[in-house]
């Protein structure tokens, strides 16, 4: 089929180059030229696993192409919304001029039997009002939502092979779902569960499935809090409540909490549409689950402060990671940045790494020391602190590591080293709803005493 995606940042690139490897022709368009100009030189304007290899495969196959030029949509029969929604500026709800702007550009260039679909997420009752639109400018055009569940990291298999997919229709007897059917042809015939339903619905299913798995990990991270009021150790929790099948233990991982550009926002935009529909009570809880989130960042800068002797003030503090989470340069409310740029802010010298978001995280916050290197950024550190779980991060070696530092102090904000390991080799490791010290009990599962490497080996394991 020919279709043309509207917006190409993190959703529309990814949808767009994955459309074209399903043997779609397809045209993305966006108003900002060096993005487009990077699209078509096989270039991602972000880091995302494989897609720089799908974009130049797809590109190569003549099936995918960029434009500025909304005019480039012609030919096509179906065209994806697929605009940020981001929060706007001092309040909660969400700024949808981007998703009007789309359309009402796309607008002169509907035929006859065109479907426009939505991918954006949306506050509800966005795609009625979209719909209105369309139909006064072109009665015989259609919408639908069709909203996108990917994950940064994995953007180009959970597109490819969506866990479902929902299909938001203004008549489920209109046979507009056979245009859907035929473009996610592949998925369907994978097995892939299709579920059809009201615009309404198909807007809340993104909101609230986000809005759950915010909670989820509120509900952890408010468990660590307890935890860290007792001496209990919450990963052990964790993996003790996973097991229980109706609970499961993916998204129970307590630390420094939710960041980037969906969960934080769409929890809030959630709260402020609730409130304008007369709802506001039913999701209160949310503003909860956002105090949590919020709590963990402060929490981090405490137990670094503890470490560094109950000041701040002339540390050097190591911070290993700036991405709101492994496998992705975004720093988009980064709870990682957030707490790096606290602890300078609050007199401390930080050193600051990740693999890939540098660049972004010196933009955002130019006043921290950036290095590309983990042996630079610990090398004289008073203490070192993890704010995101990159696997380098996950496997580095506390003996290597202790002969760089000026003190062997490392705080864990993603739970995701082994306590026993950094405490054997002489550190003194605190951690997010952890023990204090080492349990007198042994953790049955985990590895305890482990051998060390010795002194002038790699930084990893
Ligand atoms: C999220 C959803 O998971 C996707 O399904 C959705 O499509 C996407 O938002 C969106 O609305 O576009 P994403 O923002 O890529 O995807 O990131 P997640 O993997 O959900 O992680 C969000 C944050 O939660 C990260 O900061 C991560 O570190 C944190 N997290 C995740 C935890 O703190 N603990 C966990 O157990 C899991």
């Amino acid at each position: 089929m020919r279709l043309s995606v509207i917006g190409c940042g993190y959703l529309g690139a990814v949808h767009a180059a994955c459309m074209a490897k399903l043997g779609h022709d397809v045209v993305g368009v966006d108003v900002d030229a060096s993005k487009v100009a990077r699209l078509n030189a096989g270039e991602a304007p972000f880091f995302e696993p494989g897609l720089p290899e799908l974009l130049r495969e797809s590109l190569g196959s003549g099936r995918l192409r960029f434009s500025t030029e909304m005019a480039d949509v012609a030919g096509s029969a179906v065209h994806f919304i697929a605009v940020g929604t981001p929060q706007k500026r001092n309040e909660n709800g969400a700024d949808l001029s981007h998703v009007y702007a789309g359309v009402d550009a796309l607008l002169p260039y509907l035929r006859e039997g065109d479907l426009v679909v939505g991918k954006s997420t949306v506050p509800v009752g966005t795609a009625r009002d979209l719909a209105a639109r369309i139909a006064e400018r072109c009665p015989s055009a259609d919408l639908a939502w069709n909203p996108e569940f990917l994950r940064e990291g994995f953007a180009v298999k959970d597109t490819l092979e969506p866990d479902r997919l929902v299909y938001g229709l203004a008549d489920p007897a209109s046979g507009v779902h056979l245009m859907l059917d035929e473009i996610y042809a592949q998925a369907l015939a994978d097995g892939r569960p299709r579920l059809i339903m009201d615009y309404e619905t198909a807007e809340l299913v993104k909101v609230s499935a986000n809005a759950f798995l915010a909670t989820k990990i509120s509900f952890i991270n408010a468990m660590a809090e307890v935890c860290e009021a007792t001496g209990a150790d919450v990963s052990v929790l964790a993996d003790a409540i996973g097991h229980d099948a109706r609970i499961g233990r993916k998204f129970l991982n307590a630390g420094l909490g939710f960041g980037g550009g969906c969960l934080p926002k769409d929890i809030r935009a959630f709260m402020a549409r609730a409130g304008e529909l007369g709802a506001d009570q039913a999701l209160t809880f949310l503003r909860e689950v956002d105090s949590i989130n919020m709590r963990r960042r402060a929490r981090m800068v405490d137990l670094t402060r503890e470490v560094c002797g109950g000041s701040l003030l002339g540390q050097r503090v190591a911070v290993l990671g700036l991405a709101f989470k492994p496998n992705s340069d975004d720093v988009r409310d980064s709870p990682a940045l957030s707490v790096a740029a606290q602890l300078q802010l609050q007199g401390a010298s930080v050193t600051a790494t990740d693999p890939e978001a540098v660049p972004n995280a010196s933009r955002r916050f130019p006043d921290l020391t950036y290095t590309t290197s983990i042996e630079d950024a610990v090398t004289h550190a008073d203490a070192v602190i993890v704010l995101t779980e990159w696997e380098q991060y996950r496997t580095l070696d506390p003996a290597v590591l202790g002969s760089l530092v000026a003190r062997p102090a490392i705080v864990d904000g993603r739970n995701c080293l082994e306590p026993e390991r950094w405490r054997d080799a002489g550190w003194t490791y605190r951690a997010l709803g952890r023990p204090r010290a080492a349990s007198a009990v042994p953790v049955a599962g985990r590895s305890v005493g482990l051998p060390q490497a010795a002194a002038g080996a790699t930084l990893s394991r």
